[in-house]
């Protein structure tokens, strides 16, 4: 009992948003409606489900009031903050206005939106196409690749999510995130340069310049030597939160351009300033990509992402017609541009940089202090936590994985897991998290560590 009284007394830091009274069905109706009706592949993530009815900026409130300091952001998504004013008051006066009509007639919100997202990124790569969801970018860019270089073959990355439709799927180097079924052919994966899981020996530079080669031998051995693309993320989001070895990304970049290949940045997780140092994750190994795919975050939760390339990229899709109803929906684009402005005004990126980086040294500290902990990665406010048997065998600990999940949600703090193993900690809050949450979760987590057993 000493323990959760230990978890009770924990002092969350001060909210002065009062959640409305819920008035809708309980949590038992809601489970047993989902159970009978919904479609049983959905999963939740807690032994006991959780039900979320409000929320404000960093704050999850339960239909009992409860009060959660969100640290997965709706899995790197909410941006800005839960139901953050501006952004809702922007959608609120979109809907209320012209909620949709199509890409068949003008609207301002598109043509704005596309030109703000051209304007945060480096010269050329200023077309965009809208659609719904970080698979649909995907598929478009993998396309529009095929399309430009006349080529089919595409390199992913082992470890590496990039969507759950049948081509975005085919991308994916998860097992566990592909199904039994026909997927894209002509993708073939290289290997995930990330230091600490990787198959090659050596310093993080020998990792690096290994993995190119790999990436080298996968073109000349699977493919006929010609590829349409190679797609990356930069800091691998579901694959749990590994990112490559310094200079592997400029290398890799280099191999496939060699190649004939298009460079495409998923940048559905690592985009709008959410590692901190930077806006664009592909920033951080200096190198300048094809394609950009987003999502995610870029609606602060609306359902919008998007495609951008250059010029002569894009003009080749124009040779066939190719629709998205959605795509470019006045709403979605409304929360687009809020959520653009609310970064800047707000400062998110560099809160992500230093609230980050306080995240990050105490994730460093209970390292020290934690053997379950194998390894600390990140930047910014996208950080993993390994979780390992034994840190000479780097075991997974993806049972202890979820018991620290449920200890943390004792706590009032909420985090999501990753990895092939299931075994990673995801660490990935609204972007206006302050100092003081940084601190409470740390605390949460360092009870939670200590209580999780070696499962
Ligand atoms: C890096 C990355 N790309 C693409 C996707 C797919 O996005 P969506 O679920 O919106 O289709 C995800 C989703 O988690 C992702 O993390």
């Amino acid at each position: 009992m000493a323990t959760l009284t230990k978890a009770a007394v924990m002092q969350m830091p001060a909210c002065d948003h009062q959640p409305r009274p819920y008035t809708g069905p309980s949590r038992d109706e809601v489970l047993a409606l989902r159970r009978r009706y919904a479609h049983p592949s959905l999963f939740t993530l807690y032994r006991e489900p959780l039900m979320l009815v409000e929320g404000h900026m960093q704050w999850l409130f339960d239909e009992a009031g409860r009060r959660y300091l969100d640290l997965f952001a709706g899995i790197a998504t909410v941006a800005c903050g839960h139901s953050h004013p501006e952004v809702a008051r922007r959608v609120q006066e979109q809907v209320a206005t012209l909620q949709h009509a199509s890409t068949l007639y003008l609207h301002p919100n598109v043509a704005v939106f596309a030109r703000e997202l051209a304007a945060r990124l480096p010269a050329g790569l200023d077309v965009t196409y809208l659609v719904n969801s970080g698979s649909e970018a995907n598929d478009l860019a993998v396309t529009m690749a095929r399309l430009f270089t006349g080529r089919a073959d595409v390199i992913a990355l082992r470890n590496g999510y990039h969507g759950g439709s049948p081509s975005a799927m085919a991308l994916n180097g998860l097992y566990t995130w592909k199904l039994p079924t026909q997927q894209s052919a002509g993708v073939h994966h290289a290997a995930c340069p990330d230091p600490y899981r990787s198959p090659f020996p050596g310093s993080p530079a020998e990792v690096a310049s290994r993995s190119v080669d790999d990436l080298r031998g996968v073109i000349r051995t699977a493919t006929p030597g010609q590829i349409a693309a190679f797609i990356a993320e930069p800091i691998q989001g579901v694959g749990g939160v590994t990112h490559g070895a310094p200079g592997y990304l400029r290398d890799a970049y280099a191999v496939a351009r060699e190649h004939g290949g298009l460079c495409i940045s998923d940048e559905v997780q690592t985009g709008f300033g959410r590692t901190g140092d930077h806006f664009w994750g592909f920033e951080r190994s200096a190198v300048v990509p094809d394609i950009v795919t987003t999502a995610k975050g870029i609606g602060n939760g609306a359902p919008l992402a998007a495609v951008t390339t250059r010029r002569e990229i894009a003009e080749t899709l124009t040779q066939w017609l190719h629709f998205n109803t959605f795509g470019g929906n006045p709403v979605s684009a409304a929360a687009g541009l809020a959520v653009l402005e609310v970064i800047e005004r707000e400062g998110l990126q560099a809160n992500a940089r230093v609230v980050g980086g306080r995240l990050r040294a105490g994730l460093d500290d209970l390292q020290s202090r934690h053997a379950i902990i194998g390894d600390v990665r990140g930047h910014g406010l996208m950080l993993g936590v390994e979780l390992v048997r034994h840190r000479g065998t780097r075991e997974p600990a993806a049972g202890a994985t979820l018991e620290v999940l449920e200890r943390l949600r004792e706590c009032g703090v909420l985090v999501g897991k990753g990895g092939l193993d299931g075994n990673v900690l995801r660490i990935k809050p609204p972007l206006c998290i302050t100092s003081e949450d940084a601190d409470f979760a740390l605390e949460a987590l360092d009870y939670a560590l200590a209580h999780a057993g070696a499962a």
